[in-house]
């Protein structure tokens, strides 16, 4: 197989929230909540005798292991390529990686790189199917689906469809480092489409005006609120996001200032949101953007998320490679 940069992507590809349309993510949490009942045995036959490469040139826990386990869940061999230890530490490009991972058998690609709309070159490359891990600042679209389940459920709206109502009246509040937070802006476009409202939260060095472009070329918005204490009045989730140090660059941040206007303390939570969903990506620092006992409380759905992304992630690898299910 030859490719090249106009190659189309393969359509199992996953490399934006703003390629999927409403019905599409409704297939895709339709298909999530089929594999979530079948038994486990029924389960690894869905993707035997498959191959899956996972390639991350940045550090990963959540994604890269539920990923993992959900292809040798679904019976899929996996192999992971990683920068810290592979022939990319030597200087082999993502075109040559990819290629030689395509030559060794690799049917789909789930791929986290640094560097924004990666994915989308790799998938034009190899022809393969790409799955975004995260790219960049740019998108994380399996982390937006798994929150969405996430959200779904504990408000307890039906988790096996998607329409432009599924989130109506519901209002959730994204707070933090948005600037570089490629969780906000998957988030930001895609549940705005299913009928939430969006607010957006944190100071201007960490959430800039722009931001109030995210969905505008899919025909919704979100809001900007500054005042931490007023949007999570409105808030029937409160998304937390971390304060990405290795991506601040050149902007200063004064940590106790941030804490005091934007952590999400017990204290704070109880007096303007006792009812709110309390939702974080990960990783989560402790006691900077969100104190422990929130952490750990009962309005929590953190350890959920973790759970949904390995039921999503299987169905993601199914669509890519188009098995039944
Ligand atoms: N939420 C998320 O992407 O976490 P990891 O970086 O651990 O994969």
């Amino acid at each position: 197989m030859h490719s090249n940069l106009d190659t189309p992507c393969h359509p199992g590809s996953l490399l934006s929230v703003q390629h999927l349309t409403v019905s599409e993510v409704g297939d895709i949490l339709a298909a999530t909540a089929r594999m979530d009942a079948m038994p486990q045995d029924e389960l690894a036959r869905v993707l035997r005798g498959r191959t899956i490469a996972l390639l991350f040139y940045e550090s990963s826990t959540r994604t890269r292991t539920s990923f993992e386990l959900a292809a040798k869940g679904l019976g899929a061999t996996t192999t992971l390529v990683s920068d810290k230890s592979s022939s990319i530490e030597k200087g082999e490009s993502l075109k040559d990686t990819g290629l030689t991972l395509r030559a060794l058998g690799a049917e789909a690609i789930v791929l986290r790189h640094n560097l924004s709309g990666a994915p989308e070159l790799l998938a034009r490359m190899t022809g393969l199917p790409v799955l975004n891990a995260g790219d960049g600042m740019h998108e994380h679209p399996s982390q937006a689906l798994l929150d969405l389940r996430t959200i779904l459920l504990r408000l307890g709206r039906d988790a096996t469809a998607a329409h432009e109502r599924s989130l109506e009246g519901v209002t959730v509040v994204i707070t933090g480092d948005i600037r570089h937070s490629r969780v906000a802006r998957s988030n930001a476009m895609l549940l705005p489409r299913l009928g939430a409202r969006v607010i957006l939260c944190g100071p201007e060095e960490l959430l800039p005006v722009e931001a109030l472009g995210l969905g505008v070329g899919l025909g919704v918005g979100v809001e900007i609120e500054r005042d931490f204490d007023r949007a999570l009045a409105q808030a029937d989730v409160a998304m937390m996001l971390r304060i990405q140090k290795e991506r601040l660059a050149g902007l200063s941040l004064d940590l106790a200032e941030y804490i005091a206007g934007y952590q999400l303390s017990s204290e704070r939570l109880a007096a303007h949101a006792p009812k709110a969903l309390v939702m974080h990506p990960g990783p989560m620092i402790r006691g900077l953007e969100i104190a422990g006992e929130v952490a750990d409380g009962p309005q929590s759905a953190i350890e959920e998320q973790v759970r949904h992304g390995l039921s999503i992630r299987r169905a993601l690898l199914v669509r890519a490679l188009g098995a039944a299910a």
